[in-house]
Formats: C-alpha cells, structure tokens, sequence
C-alpha cells in the first residue's frame, strides 16, 4: 500500500513530507523517491521559505529556493504547506536586533508577511510558528517584545489580506496532548475567532520520543477542532535513542500507527506531514545527540515497520 493514496482513502487531504533544498539539488533518489504522489501528495518547505530564506534584507526578496520546491509539488501535483512566516528564530539580524519601534516593526512584519504569502498564492500556511512557551505564556521574541500579543492578529490579518484562499495556521510543538500548552493554544484560537480574526487551522508539530505519545492525542485533537478550525500533524517523526533494535522499530511502527490513526479517526484533522521522510536527513541526530531514526524510511530508503503502521493508521 501506498501512503498517499492510503491517506485519501481514509479522507484526508494528503500524507506529505518536509523537504530542503540541498537534498533536492545532490540525491536523485531522494528526490525521485518524493516525487511519487502515491507517497507524498504534499511538500513542506523545511527552511526555504523561512524570513533568513525568504527576506535575508530588509526589502529584498529572494524566492529561489522556495520556488524550486513549489515547481516541484506542481510538476507533481502535490499541495504545498508554506512554512512559515512569523517565528522568534531564523529571522535576520536586521529584524532581530533592529531595535524597530512599534509601528516600525509591525510594518515590516504586514510587508514580510503580506510579500510572501502573496508570492505563495493558494497554499495551507503556517503563519505564526511556535508563539507559545511550554507553561502556555507567550514566547518572548522580537514581535511579542516590540509589539505585544496583538503581532499573532496583524499577521494573521496581513495574511488573509494577501491570499484570501490561503488556508491561515498557527503551529506549535508540546500541543499534542491535554495540558497548559494546549490550553493555551484553545484560548488563543477561541479568542481571534470571538473578534474575527481569520484563522483556519491550528498546527501539531508532533516531534515525539519512542514510547511517549501523548494519549490524549485525539482528544486533544477533537478539543481543537471543536473550535472551528482543523487540524494537521505538521511535522511528524519519532525519535529513539540509537542503536536502532527490533524492538525499538516495533514500537516505533506502532507509536507512528497511533498518531496516524488519531488524525484518521479526527474528520477535521486534514493531513499528516512527516519531517523529512528519510533517517538521512531528519534534524534530529544534529539537535538531540545520541537519538535518531526518527522517520520512516531508512538511510538507504529502504520502508522501516514504521512505515507499515502509517499504512495501518490511515486503514484503522
Ligand atoms: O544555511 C546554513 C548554511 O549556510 C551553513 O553553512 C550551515 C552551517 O551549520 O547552516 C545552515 O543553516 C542551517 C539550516 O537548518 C539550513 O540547513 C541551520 O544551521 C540549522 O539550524 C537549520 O536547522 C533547521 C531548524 O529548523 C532551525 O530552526 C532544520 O533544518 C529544520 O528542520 C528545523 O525545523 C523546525 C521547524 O521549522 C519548526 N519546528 C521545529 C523544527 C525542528 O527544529
């Protein structure tokens, strides 16, 4: 069975897969491999449509890479997820360290956000990334700091403003089960819908430990989607402490089986996004020393059991 088309089976709009540009430009099976919509009917952009990607100077946009990604969705009619166009990191030191004023730095946010997403017409986007801390408070960062809590409005407003179609998320990590987190993100939503801010979908980044799926996943999912918005699982993979074992792939495949059957048991959960389909080139070993094979492909692109329990979770 095919993961894509396993998906749409269930209802869902598509199963995708991050990509970067590099592993696009130097691995033609990689790339051969993504370019299969019976997999992947669906791309996120990893970081090339990020603002140190997208504006590296004030004013001066550069959409090369981003590009290549959506030509390839294109050429192989698959959906894109824009990703993203606020966030507290990989901003370019002339937005970060500025010094901006308040309406300074809100005008430069509405250009970013309104340039991009206008250049990136009809897309599902991740508008404002990661807003919240762990205790459910606001992250610090340059918009929140200058601004205050009304930059997630302004943003989402220019959004809309530039692509009345585009289908406007915020998306957030450690939301994926019941908690303060969450809670908060339901608060949030709740409120810009109560004052008719346009959002449409609320974002589950779904960066998990072996063993450690939240088991509120669902219920958390429902929670949201009781608002009147959907839900996606954005960036999905599952990481183990190496060495990899049998007994770690098997629960690996059923730990991806239940993520994969929360979403298809949610009607208003649309897709399920894993990040980077591929052991080779997931983020994880980098950031988290000692764990990986967090996806659901192996180094040599060989379908690991996790790749079976997706298949069964879009099937359950
Ligand atoms: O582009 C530079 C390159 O010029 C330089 O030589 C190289 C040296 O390290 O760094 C390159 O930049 C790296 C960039 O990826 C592009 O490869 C950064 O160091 C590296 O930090 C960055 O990592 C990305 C990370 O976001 C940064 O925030 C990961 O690829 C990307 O997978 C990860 O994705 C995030 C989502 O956007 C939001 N949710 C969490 C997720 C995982 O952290």
């Amino acid at each position: 069975a095919r993961s894509n088309t396993a998906a749409k089976a269930a209802g869902k709009l598509y199963f995708g897969s991050a990509t970067d540009n590099p592993f696009l430009d130097e691995d033609a099976t990689y790339k051969a491999i993504l370019s299969d919509n019976t997999l992947f009917g669906q791309l996120s952009p990893e970081n090339a449509m990020k603002w140190d990607a997208t504006e590296p100077e004030q004013g001066v946009f550069t959409f090369t890479n981003g590009d290549v990604i959506v030509a390839l969705a294109q050429a192989n009619g698959q959906i894109m997820r824009g990703h993203n166009t606020v966030w507290g990191s990989q901003l370019p030191s002339w937005v970060s360290d500025s010094g901006f004023d308040n309406a300074t730095l809100i005008s430069v946010m509405q250009n970013h956000v309104s340039t991009v997403i206008g250049h990136y017409k009809g897309q599902i986007w991740d508008v404002v990334n990661e807003p919240f801390n762990d205790d459910g408070t606001l992250a610090s960062n340059v918009f929140f700091e200058t601004i205050g809590p009304t930059y997630i409005d302004l943003a989402l407003q220019a959004a809309r403003a530039a692509d009345p179609d585009a289908k406007l998320y915020i998306n957030d990590f450690n939301i994926e089960g019941e908690g303060v987190k969450a809670t908060a993100m339901a608060n949030l939503v709740s409120d810009l819908k109560s004052r008719g801010i346009p959002i449409d979908g609320i974002g589950l980044e779904s960066h998990f430990i072996l063993g450690e799926i939240p088991t509120t996943l669902q219920a958390q999912m429902e929670a949201f989607t009781a608002l009147g918005v959907e839900v996606a699982v954005t960036e999905l993979d599952i990481r183990m402490t190496l060495p990899e074992t049998d007994a770690l792939l098997a629960q690996q495949q059923t730990d991806f089986q239940n993520v994969v059957s929360a979403c298809t048991a949610v009607a208003d959960c649309v897709g399920v996004t894993v990040w980077e389909y591929t052991d080779k080139y997931s983020w994880v070993p980098s950031t988290f020393a000692g764990q990986g094979d967090a996806d659901p492909w192996d180094e040599n692109f060989e379908m690991k059991p996790a790749y079976d329990g997706i298949i069964a979770g879009f099937s359950s």
